[in-house]
């Protein structure tokens, strides 16, 4: 069953049936003010961070995605009403008829009901705290019409996402006041603070309005019937006290053919909404604000395009993929409609993870997250498993809470840095790769030699905080010299503690083989012959001890009782798919190994819906080996198709060069490819979702969580990278895809370092795997692409075989 489909040429996703079985977001926002918005127009607002600057109130895990952003239409003739967005109203889908296009950035709603058309694009226009929401009504009937809309929001009762639960000092602190066209909310009264005050404005002027939710919903009423719409007029209230609303309310005649177009505006910071209001009257300011954002993410799209026979493949790298992976750089994994912004969203894995994606959309964002990360690393060389990167901002940390009560109080170095009982053994070294790709993509040698605190104090050099990660996980090994397990490793409820994790180390290898590659390059030959001894060591303690003869593949760890987990002897959590995807992908072991424990992969945990993350899953409780023995088999980290580590499994067969076989893992993924199965799969098919139900789960093939997954980088990264094969150096392009025996050819552009490369692949000879010529201008080279000048257009011709 499908609700929708892929418009390529818009970048959008068109739900052309609102009854879907899950709400579908959105997210608008490109800097700092954010909505995440649902195809019911379900959603919440906030400015910086989902914790402590929500703007509008959001009610998760109800059985609806409400409230919302809305707006209500009422035919003042015979007193009926609907919405422009399905919910809340929810007309008929007999009578009324619905469109939402979900792009990049904006989604735009459109409803067409007993001779009204109307439409509403939400947006945030860059350089402003304000979400737009483009309102067009017109008379498709050949009678006059008089139409009255009104705007809902409804605020947050307070900035703190976990005190609009739990607090009542707002019923007493907060008010709303009307002042021409806007409602203005003011959270902590006479406070002088940008995020204390949020405001809803309409560029028309208002017939009537209201600030107070109850006086516009009415007792045992809600957003489906308020009674304000019911009546055709709000009651003209804004006071202190109580929960409040933005409700706006303009009556306008239409003409048969006639339409009208007007803007709401919701926004954060005194005096802006007065500003915006008068802006966005001249509704050129509207389309123009909008045309920047199209820009913002065709300029991004652009850095890389792909056209190859895989259509599913072409529609998520050339849009969905990048826009799920930029979104969780910018945002983090803070908020949806299941993560609603509790900590602080920044986990340190899945923020060096994110990073790795993104460097040649949003080198800046790229950046600043690696600083964070940085300076969340304590001397040590391990990461705070979560952080924020204000508790290292001097600035902000010397404001005293008591100040403001919207700014958050600083922990102290206790609750900060736990020590290494809390600490996860792979954190830190996903931030060396990460580094060296920056590097690689921006040609910004000098970031290596960048000063950054550590997070307990002193400083280094980025050269000297990566080699402190590389030694952390060098020093904490256990009795055989695999990496300890500590808190977690990558997954985390496998809680191994001084039992050691086979995927750490392989991770280790990986991250040794960048920073060498790095060190050679900057012609550190010392460091590049410590840590090049260092890798062979761990890859000689990995081949010793994490082979599984009988089963042929890598085992997963060992207790710390020494018990092998993931071994052919067991019954539960035989096969796993990190320890030797991670095998492979490092480099760390040999082609023959690498093959059979990738056969092991396809043949234990393949599913038509992506890989098992383990199988069978684990049944009997066991605290040695974690809370993954707690969780209900095929969910989650315990059996499920969890959809991350996927792609390790892509690179992993992209290096052992069997195309075929990464394209078969890449499609049973592909969430495109699930369009017209949705009463399976429930979850948005433009969106990676963190895990799929396995095959030991009775609703095997659901997806849950979108969008906030480390998937999406990751999926970025392993088709560019290592199927189409176009990898950044330092010093030139490498091309060396890996790809379906039945592609003939393909293409890509990349833009890189300010110049442009358009590569045709050509595949005469039907093979997976190899270069046999390739040129560049006409001009035959080898290896290489080199770096040519910003602003030229290079051709190249690559020819497998
Ligand atoms: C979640 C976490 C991520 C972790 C994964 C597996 O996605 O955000 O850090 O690696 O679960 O446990």
């Amino acid at each position: 069953m499908k609700y929708g489909y892929f418009d390529n040429q818009n970048r959008e996703y068109v739900i052309t049936r609102p009854d879907v079985p899950a709400p579908w977001t959105n997210y608008l926002g490109t800097e700092k003010f954010c909505t995440v918005i649902s195809h019911n127009a379900g959603g919440y607002s906030f400015y910086n961070s989902p914790e402590y600057n929500r703007v509008t109130k959001f009610r998760p895990n109800a059985s609806f995605d409400r409230p919302g952003h809305y707006v209500y239409l009422r035919d003042d003739h015979s007193g009926d009403y609907w919405s422009i967005s399905w919910q809340p109203v929810a007309k008929s889908l007999d009578e009324a008829s619905y469109e939402v296009r979900h792009g990049l950035s904006y989604s735009k709603f459109q409803c067409d009901y007993n001779g009204i058309h109307a439409t509403k694009t939400l947006f945030v226009p860059k350089g402003e705290d304000a979400e737009v929401w483009d309102v067009v009504i017109k008379n498709t009937s050949d009678t006059p019409r008089t139409i009255s809309a009104f705007s809902f929001v409804e605020f947050s009762f307070s900035h703190i996402q976990s005190d609009n639960q739990n607090h009542q000092m707002s019923l007493y602190s907060a008010g709303t006041e009307y002042n021409d066209g806007v409602i203005e909310y003011d959270l902590y009264y006479n406070t002088d603070e940008f995020e204390g005050f949020y405001y809803l404005a309409s560029t028309f002027s208002p017939d009537s309005y209201d600030g107070q939710r109850d006086n516009f919903l009415g007792l045992y009423r809600d957003e489906a019937n308020p009674i304000a719409v019911e009546q055709g007029r709000c009651s003209n209230t804004a006071q202190t006290c109580y929960n409040h609303c933005g409700s706006l309310h303009k009556q306008f005649t239409l003409q048969p053919g006639e339409e009208v177009r007007f803007a709401y505006i919701l926004g954060i910071g005194k005096g802006n909404g007065a500003r915006l209001r008068e802006k966005f009257q001249d509704i050129a300011n509207v389309d123009a604000a909008f045309a920047q954002i199209k820009a913002h993410w065709d300029e991004r799209c652009n850095k890389f395009q792909v056209s190859s026979p895989n259509q599913g493949l072409d529609t998520m790298i050339n849009t969905w993929t990048l826009y799920q992976a930029e979104t969780c750089v910018v945002w983090s994994r803070f908020a949806s409609f299941i993560e609603v912004g509790g900590r602080t969203g920044l986990g340190y894995r899945d923020t060096a993870q994110d990073a790795i994606s993104v460097p040649h959309s949003n080198p800046e964002m790229t950046r600043k997250r690696l600083v964070d990360l940085l300076r969340g690393q304590v001397k040590a060389g391990y990461g705070l498993h979560l952080f924020d990167p204000d508790w290292f901002d001097p600035e902000k940390a010397d404001v005293a809470p008591s100040k403001s009560p919207t700014v958050v109080p600083t922990p102290s170095d206790e609750d900060k840095i736990h020590g290494i009982k809390d600490t996860c053994s792979d954190d830190h070294l996903w931030l060396v790769p990460t580094i060296c790709n920056f590097i690689k993509e921006t040609g910004e040698e000098s970031f290596i030699d960048q000063v950054i605190p550590y997070a307990d104090g002193g400083e280094a050099s980025v050269y000297e905080h990566m080699k402190a990660a590389l030694d952390f996980s060098a020093e904490y090994v256990g009795q055989t010299g695999i990496c300890k397990g500590l808190r977690a490793d990558w997954n985390d409820c496998l809680n191994l503690g001084g039992g050691e994790s086979a995927m750490v180390s392989f991770l280790h290898y990986w991250a040794l083989e960048s920073f060498i590659e790095l060190a050679e390059y900057r012609g550190e030959q010392d460091d590049a012959e410590k840590y090049r001894a260092m890798a062979e060591g761990v890859r000689e303690a990995c081949e010793t001890h994490l082979w599984d003869d009988e089963g042929q593949w890598y085992i997963r760890g060992l207790t710390k009782d020494g018990d092998k987990i993931g071994t052919a002897q067991q019954t539960e959590g035989r096969v796993h798919l990190e320890s030797n995807t991670l095998a492979v992908l490092s480099g760390a072991v040999s082609q023959q190994r690498g093959e059979k424990a990738m056969d092991a992969v396809d043949e234990n945990l393949f599913s038509e819906y992506g890989l098992h993350l383990n199988a069978p899953s684990f049944a009997t409780p066991n605290d040695d080996i974690g809370f993954v023995t707690r969780v209900y088999q095929g969910v989650k980290e315990n059996g499920a198709i969890f959809s991350h580590p996927n792609p390790w499994a892509w690179v992993a067969e992209a290096k052992l060069g069997r195309g075929d076989r990464a394209m078969k893992f890449y499609d049973a993924l592909n969430p495109y490819n699930q369009n017209d199965m949705i009463e399976k799969r429930i979850a948005e098919p433009y969106s990676y979702v963190q895990f799929v139900m396995g095959r030991d789960h009775q609703d095997h093939g659901r997806a849950n969580h979108p969008w906030l997954t480390g998937t999406s980088g990751w999926a970025y990264y392993a088709v560019t990278n290592f199927i189409l094969g176009v990898r950044t150096g330092f010093d030139g392009l490498t091309i060396d895809p890996c790809i379906p025996t039945e592609w003939p050819e393909f293409s890509i552009t990349r833009q890189w370092r300010g110049a442009t490369y358009e590569i045709k692949v050509l595949n005469p000879k039907g093979v997976s795997k190899g270069v046999a010529s390739i040129e560049v201008n006409g001009d035959a080279i080898n290896g290489a692409v080199p770096i040519y000048a910003p602003g030229s257009t290079n051709h190249v011709v690559v020819t497998l075989g």
